[in-house]
């Protein structure tokens, strides 16, 4: 999918305080640092649209982006990541259950998962999340590049028990692009490549 025009359009850090929705909406969600700005980043074609850090817990608002005046893709806080503050941790599940929960303009989640750790209890939760709303999910391993032949053969054997389509997917490759692509022309209802 060719984008012509990505812009940060609000963020938002209490839940309810989202900037009224006007397209289709679809979010990525996960673990801090599983890669959930970088993948938005190298979706869109855009180097440093959705901020990125070695240091994990760098997004701790719902960041919005307008694609192409066509939909909008929304970066959520990362979860897990212990050393962020008490407040900041505390914060988040409201945070991102009031956003998936309230916004009808919500058209697909795509959930990160970092290929080397798999699905762990947080990802099922929030897949069940996401599943009871009724809003479809896609599972995105990221840092596939990472892995050497043998060690991706096991792990494609182990997500091949998520309840959602999983795509293998490297932010530094472009591996799995077009395969998410596919995903969100889907959802929504643009055209395929
Ligand atoms: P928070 O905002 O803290 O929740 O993190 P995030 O999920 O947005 O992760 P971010 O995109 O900031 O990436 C975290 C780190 O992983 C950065 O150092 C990225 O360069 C690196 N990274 C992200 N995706 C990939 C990938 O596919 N392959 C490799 N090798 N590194 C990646
Ligand atoms: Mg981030």
């Amino acid at each position: 999918m060719k984008v012509t025009r990505a812009e940060f359009v609000g963020a938002a850090s209490e839940p309810g305080r989202f900037p009224p929705p006007r397209h289709p909406e679809v979010a990525f969600a996960g673990r801090s640092n599983v890669g959930k700005s970088s993948a938005i980043n190298r979706l869109l074609g855009r180097r440093g649209l959705a901020r990125t850090s070695s240091t994990p817990g760098r997004t701790q608002q719902v960041n919005f982006f307008a694609v192409d005046d066509r939909f909008a893709v929304v970066d959520l806080p990362g979860y897990g990541y212990a050393r962020v503050s008490k407040t900041a941790r505390a914060a988040w599940r409201p945070l991102v259950e009031s956003y998936l929960s309230t916004r009808g303009t919500l058209v697909g989640v795509v959930v990160l998962v970092d290929v080397r750790r798999g699905l762990e209890e947080e990802e099922h939760a929030l897949l069940d999340f996401v599943t009871a709303l009724d809003v479809p999910a896609l599972v995105v391993a990221t840092k596939i590049d990472k892995l050497t032949r043998a060690e991706r053969t096991h792990a494609e054997r182990a997500l091949a028990a998520a309840p959602v389509p999983v795509v293998a997917f490297s932010a530094v490759t472009g591996e799995g692009v077009d395969e998410v692509w596919r995903a969100i022309a889907t959802w929504t209802g643009g055209r395929k490549r």
